[in-house]
């Protein structure tokens, strides 16, 4: 069967990984989390006090991401060691944040994810997989629901992780990274002329991924 490329891309907490890695198992597409990438870059800059261009852009070579299956899932690796946990605290998030405004270290990380993709048979989600990473991708989805319903969500996972967070806090947080994801001036966050979005403000997983998993059927039909 034709194997393609799929970009997803999207604001923060719209549920883009959760998408990406079911449409990769069902489709038997390989899972590529560009985020982790960004938050793995970060923690070695935190690690090695290389935080400003300066630094860190003569060293990008020393940093080798890759990615392994474990029981838990997929975990990402930092020249061989699994830094799945540490990416994920909230500093290093920040960091990747900043580091993501450099324009040297996106060159770095949009090569080596564009060689990932050359056999096809992918899905990768992000902020500008569909505009810059793959333009050509073959099906390119854009994931959104409202900041109300996006902060609820994040809002009751924190609630789940034994926290007593604020909503208006929660939601202004959601407003800001918003803000700073559409408007950075490296490769900002923007809708592919050509992708097709999905709302899912008010669908269930369930039929979020009946919609998506057409939309994937239709393409590789094409
Ligand atoms: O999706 P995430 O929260 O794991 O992403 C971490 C950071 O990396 C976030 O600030 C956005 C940035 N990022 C990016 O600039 N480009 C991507 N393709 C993926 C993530």
């Amino acid at each position: 069967m034709k194997k393609i490329i799929v970009a997803i891309d999207g604001y923060s907490s719209c549920g883009k990984s959760t998408v990406a890695k079911t449409l990769a198992r069902q489709a038997g597409y390989t899972y590529v989390d560009t985020g982790a990438m960004y938050r793995a870059v970060a923690l070695w800059a935190m690690e090695n006090n290389a935080m400003e261009p300066e630094k860190i852009i003569p060293r990008l070579q020393e940093i080798h991401i890759s990615f392994i299956q474990t029981e838990e899932g997929q975990h990402t690796c930092l020249n061989g060691r699994d830094v799945e946990r540490e990416i994920r605290r909230l500093e290093v998030g920040n960091a990747a944040s900043q580091i993501s405004q450099i324009k040297e270290v996106r060159a770095y990380l949009v090569a080596l994810q564009q060689a990932m993709g050359r056999e096809k048979g992918i899905v990768m989600d992000g902020r500008d997989i569909g505009t810059v990473v793959f333009p050509e991708a073959e099906l390119k989805l854009f994931l959104t629901a409202s900041p109300e319903v996006r902060a609820q969500r994040r809002f009751d996972e924190l609630i789940e992780k034994g926290e007593t967070p604020d909503f208006a806090a929660v939601l202004a947080d959601v407003n800001e990274r918003d803000y700073r994801d559409t408007h950075r001036a490296e490769s900002p966050l923007r809708q592919a002329e050509d992708a097709k979005v999905v709302d899912n403000s008010h669908l269930t997983r369930e039929k979020q991924m009946e919609v998506i998993y057409d939309l994937f059927k239709e393409a590789i039909d094409r």
